[in-house]
C-alpha cells in the first residue's frame, strides 16, 4: 500500500512537518511513503484546450493533457498511490494558487465518470486507436486534508482543497484545520496537533486496510470519516451558499453541490438534504455522470444559430490587442 505525502508549503515549514508526521503515522502502520513539495514541480496552468475531454469523450481515450510540464510526474504519482495526506498553507483564505493549478490541471481529464465513459465506449465499439485510459483511475483511495495558518482567514482553504481531489474520487477520510501557526516550524509546540496529523496518517491506512473491494461504486459504504463532522450531511462541509431566490433549495453546499434547506434548530444551523437530493452530490458517480449529461445536453451543444458566431466575435476580435511585457 502506498501512501503520498504532497505539501504545498515551505521547505520544512509546518504543513511539511505535519504532512511528514502523518506519513511516520502510515509508515508505522505498514504503507510505503513518499512526499512531493507541490513548490518543486513545474506546473503550467490549465489553458481550457478541451483536449483532454476529447481524448476521453470523443475519442474513446486516454485523457491526457498536452501540456509539457510535471504533470505527469505528479499523476503518476497520485496514480499510483493508496492513499493521500495533502497538506496546504492557507494564503487569502485558501490553498496555494499551485495547488489549485493542479486541481484544474487534474480537473475534467481525471473525471472518474468521463474515465469510465471513456473505456466503456472503447471497448463497447472496440477501439483500439489511442491509449486507453489508466485502469489505476477506478480504485478507491482515502484522502487526509491539512490546511496550516497564521490566522483564522481561513474559510475557503479545506473546501478548495477538498475540490482538489474530487474528479479522482477520493474519499475524505479526514480534514484538519491548523489556525495560530505562521513562524516555520512553529507547529512544534503544539502537541495535540503533531499528534493529531500523526492519527491522521494512520487511519488513512486503516480505511484502506479495511476495503477488501478497492473499485470505486456508489452502492459501497463510505469508509470512516473522523474529522471535524461540517454541517453538509454528505461531504462534512462547512460552507453552505446562501440562495434565496431558489424557493425550493435555498442553499447549497460550495463543495459537494448538493442542494437543502437550512434551518436553526437549537442555535444551531442544519442543513437538510432529502435522500433523493444527496443522489446528485459531486461526491457520488451518480453527480458526476449527471454533471457529464449537463454538460453534452447545455453547455457543450450547439448553438442552432452557430453559423451567425463568426459575425458576431468580429466586434471583438478586432477591439484592442493584447499588452503583454517585452521578452528579453
Ligand atoms: C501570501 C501569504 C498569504 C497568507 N494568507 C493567510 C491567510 O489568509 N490566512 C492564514 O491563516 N494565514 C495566511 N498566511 C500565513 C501562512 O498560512 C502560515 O505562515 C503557514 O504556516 C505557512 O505554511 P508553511 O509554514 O507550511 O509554509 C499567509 C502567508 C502568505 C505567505
Amino acid at each position: 500500500m502506498k501512501v503520498l505525502g504532497i505539501s504545498c508549503g515551505r521547505k520544512l515549514g509546518n504543513t511539511e512537518i505535519l504532512v511528514k508526521e502523518a506519513l511516520m503515522g502510515a509508515e508505522n502502520l505498514g504503507a510505503e511513503v513518499e512526499l512531493v513539495r507541490l513548490n518543486d514541480l513545474n506546473l503550467k496552468p490549465c489553458t481550457g484546450c478541451n483536449a483532454c475531454v476529447v481524448s476521453l469523450l470523443e475519442k474513446s481515450s486516454s485523457g491526457d493533457c498536452v501540456i509539457k510540464d510535471d504533470l505527469k510526474f505528479i499523476e503518476e504519482k497520485i496514480m499510483e498511490c493508496d492513499g493521500l495526506i495533502l497538506g496546504s498553507p492557507i494564503y487569502e483564505k485558501g490553498p496555494t494558487g499551485l495547488l489549485k493549478i493542479l486541481a484544474d490541471r487534474m480537473g475534467p481529464s481525471h473525471d472518474v465518470a468521463f474515465r469510465m465513459i471513456s473505456k466503456k465506449v472503447r471497448e463497447e465499439k472496440g477501439i483500439t486507436s489511442g491509449k486507453p485510459v489508466d485502469e489505476r483511475s477506478f480504485k478507491t483511495r482515502s484522502a487526509s486534508l491539512i490546511a496550516v495558518g497564521g490566522s483564522e482567514w481561513d474559510t475557503l482553504a479545506l473546501p478548495m482543497m477538498q475540490l482538489s481531489v474530487i474528479s479522482t474520487h477520493m474519499d475524505i477520510v479526514d480534514k484538519i484545520l491548523v489556525n495560530w501557526t505562521g513562524l516555520p516550524g512553529s507547529v512544534l509546540f503544539r502537541d495535540e496537533i503533531i499528534e493529531r496529523a500523526r492519527k491522521s496518517g494512520e487511519h488513512v491506512v486503516k480505511t484502506l486496510l479495511k476495503q477488501e473491494d478497492r473499485r470505486i461504486s456508489d452502492e459501497k459504504e463510505r469508509p470512516e470519516y473522523i474529522g471535524e463532522k461540517g454541517i453538509c450531511p454528505i461531504c462534512h462541509s462547512k460552507l453552505i451558499e446562501i440562495r434565496n431566490e431558489d424557493k425550493n433549495y435555498p442553499a447549497i453546499c460550495a463543495v459537494c453541490g448538493v442542494k437543502g434547506t437550512l434551518n436553526v434548530i437549537n442555535n444551531k444551523v442544519k442543513f437538510e438534504v432529502s435522500k433523493e437530493d444527496s443522489y446528485h452530490a459531486h461526491v457520488y458517480l451518480s453527480g458526476k455522470f449527471e454533471h457529464g449529461d449537463e454538460l453534452k445536453n447545455i453547455a457543450l451543444k450547439p448553438n442552432p444559430k452557430i453559423e451567425e458566431l463568426p459575425k458576431l466575435m468580429e466586434k471583438y476580435k478586432n477591439y484592442l490587442s493584447y499588452s503583454k511585457p517585452d521578452k528579453k
